[in-house]
């Protein structure tokens, strides 16, 4: 009950104030595929005018994979980590050559190409194809520990862990089953969305935006952030 919840709020929350990026007015797999790994290390603003120019120079996987690698490299200048660029070439060349052009649908098959690690073959497969697969990201996971902090006594989702009252119970993997058991799987692409566009807006690292966030409710760390990141006051 407190997991519907959970998800109708940040959905509901998503559809109001999710920003207009042109990855989102597409369904076409390969530029959901180029968005998500220009966003791996990159902030959306870095991207936003190099996705422009790479779709327009190579709109189409088959584009993309018929270019010579100077090419390809050119248009990726800027973005840095060239080994994305390179590892997007050679990932989209086998598709064409092995899978006729077409991107697979599964996060387990987007898995098995070059620099598609677990969170681009989530984000991809829940994006393009709505497979209930969860994205964790560095973003997602502090959305997630800070929901559970401090451990409700009897809250599904860490009663569901075996943890005593007041107890934390957080191995490394716990993350992902956590992440995996809030997913909306009805929407599983907005959702991932939702939760990275949180940390990103709302859930900040530092200055958490809690009055403005969307499952405050269920938040344990809600108004709580650690003093060491507040700035020292300002002495005059
Ligand atoms: N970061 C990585 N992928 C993203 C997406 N699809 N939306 C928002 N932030 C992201």
């Amino acid at each position: 009950e407190q997991i519907r919840e959970f998800r109708a709020r940040l959905l509901a929350w998503f559809d109001i104030h999710k920003r207009d990026l042109p990855w989102r007015r597409t369904r076409d797999p390969y530029a959901i595929w180029v968005s998500e790994i220009m966003l791996q290390q990159t902030r959306v603003a870095a991207v936003l005018d190099h996705y422009t120019r790479w779709m327009a120079r190579f709109p189409t996987l088959e584009a993309l994979a018929a270019a010579a690698e100077d090419e390809v490299l050119a248009a990726w200048s800027g973005l840095g980590y060239y080994r994305r660029a390179r590892f997007l070439h050679q990932a989209v060349k086998v598709v064409a050559a092995e899978h006729h052009g077409n991107v697979p649908r599964t996060a387990a098959e987007l898995r098995k190409l070059p620099g598609i690690g677990a969170y681009t073959s989530a984000a991809i497969a829940s994006i393009a194809f709505g497979e209930p697969a969860a994205v964790v990201d560095g973003n997602v996971e502090r959305v997630l520990l800070r929901q559970i902090g401090g451990g409700e006594p009897g809250s599904d989702f860490n009663a569901a862990k075996g943890a005593r009252k007041g107890e934390v119970v957080l191995r490394s993997d716990d993350i992902q089953n956590l992440a995996t058991e809030l997913l909306e799987p009805a929407r599983a692409g907005d959702y991932n969305q939702a939760m990275m566009e949180l940390g990103a807006t709302v859930c900040l690292p530092r200055n958490p935006m809690c009055l403005q966030c969307p499952v405050q409710g269920p938040c344990r760390t809600r108004g709580e952030h650690p003093t060491t990141a507040r700035k020292p006051p300002i002495s005059v």
